[in-house]
């Protein structure tokens, strides 16, 4: 094992860069090199990569996005376009790919490791939806811009006595919904797991209006429908003065969080020590506060994240 592989794909989310850094750094400490692969799998068709020097990594551990690009990029489904990938990684003396992103990059990192190339997933995604994982990096700081920005919405909605229903990120998962809702003290928070009534939800502000509560909140996670539908859904059901809002990519942007930067720091250099042990096709994780490696190949074919959604349940009754 000489040179190591840094890519990052799909979805950006903000801790991406403090991931690459710990790969990077755990590499050259351990006297491999480290190569960044800028635009994702497109830019690893194209041959767009570069030796990536130390200096490189300094001051991006704080940095919202990701310093190596990410790119949609559907065409790695085919197989010919895989096995030019293969090619490039080969050009460049690449014994070993470490993926950062969330579950089109998986797949992508699966399709490698089946034509017999190393690869390692690391999980990056605001939408906290890759099995083999309780987080992914990205997930604590788009619920806390996701909590701030409901907490402001909170605010006016108090002074104009308004319903707001407010559209969060987490393609089909609930998990941004979930952990936003109840930091915010939603009243409802609706997501795909879970099966929902819009009538009782319209009833339970009606009726927390009769006893004084006269505005609401409501966090509709993206999956189940857009703001705009389930406002109108919600006006047929009572008289509020409700507004619809979509919070959209803010939620991928900004500052990380500690809690993120630490986490893509321990899952970086998780990454490398595995492979310097010989180890690879393996997708990484965090369990119970422990760091996990399991098969790729395994976890995607066999295994679904599992959203929590117990916290559903808190949520009903800790609210109004
Ligand atoms: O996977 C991250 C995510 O932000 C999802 O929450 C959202 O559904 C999707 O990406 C949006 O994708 P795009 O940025 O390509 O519009």
């Amino acid at each position: 094992m000489k040179r190591i592989g840094i890519l990052t794909s799909g979805g950006d989310a903000s801790g991406m860069n403090a991931a690459v850094r710990a790969i990077a750094r755990s590499a050259m400490n351990a006297g491999l090199e480290a190569y960044g692969v800028n635009y994702g799998y497109k830019g690893l068709v194209e041959g767009n990569i570069f030796k990536m020097e130390s200096s490189q990594l300094d001051g991006i551990i704080n940095r919202g996005g990701t310093i190596l690009y990410s790119a949609r990029f559907p065409e790695f489904a085919e197989e010919e376009v895989q096995l030019k990938a293969i090619e490039q990684l080969k050009k460049f003396g690449i014994d070993a790919l470490v993926v950062i992103g969330g579950d089109g990059s998986y797949h992508g990192a699966l399709k490698l490791t089946k034509h017999g190339f190393n690869s390692i997933g690391v999980p990056g995604t605001i939408d906290n939806d890759i099995p083999g994982t309780d987080f992914t990096i990205g997930f604590d700081t788009a619920v806390n811009v996701a909590t701030d920005a409901l907490d402001r919405i909170n605010d006016t909605a108090t002074s104009h006595q308004r319903v707001f229903v407010v559209e969060v990120m987490g393609r089909g998962a609930g998990d941004i919904a979930l952990w936003s809702g109840i930091a915010a003290g939603a009243d409802a928070i609706v997501i795909p797991e879970r099966d929902y009534d819009v009538k009782a939800i319209a009833d339970k502000l009606t009726k927390n209006r009769e006893q004084g509560k006269d505005h609401g909140l409501i966090v509709l996670a993206e999956g189940v429908m857009s703001a705009k539908d389930f406002k109108e859904e919600l006006d047929k059901h009572g008289d509020f003065d409700s507004r619809a809002i979509t919070l959209g990519h803010v939620q991928r942007g900004g500052v990380p969080t500690a809690k993120d930067r630490v986490l893509a720091s321990r899952f970086g250099d998780y990454a490398v020590r595995l492979l310097l042990e010989g180890k690879g096709g393996l997708a990484i994780g965090i369990r119970d506060n422990q760091l996990v490696a399991t098969d790729i190949i395994d976890t995607l074919e066999n295994h679904k994240h599992v959203t929590d959604v117990s916290l559903l349940d808190l949520n009903e009754r800790l609210s109004f």
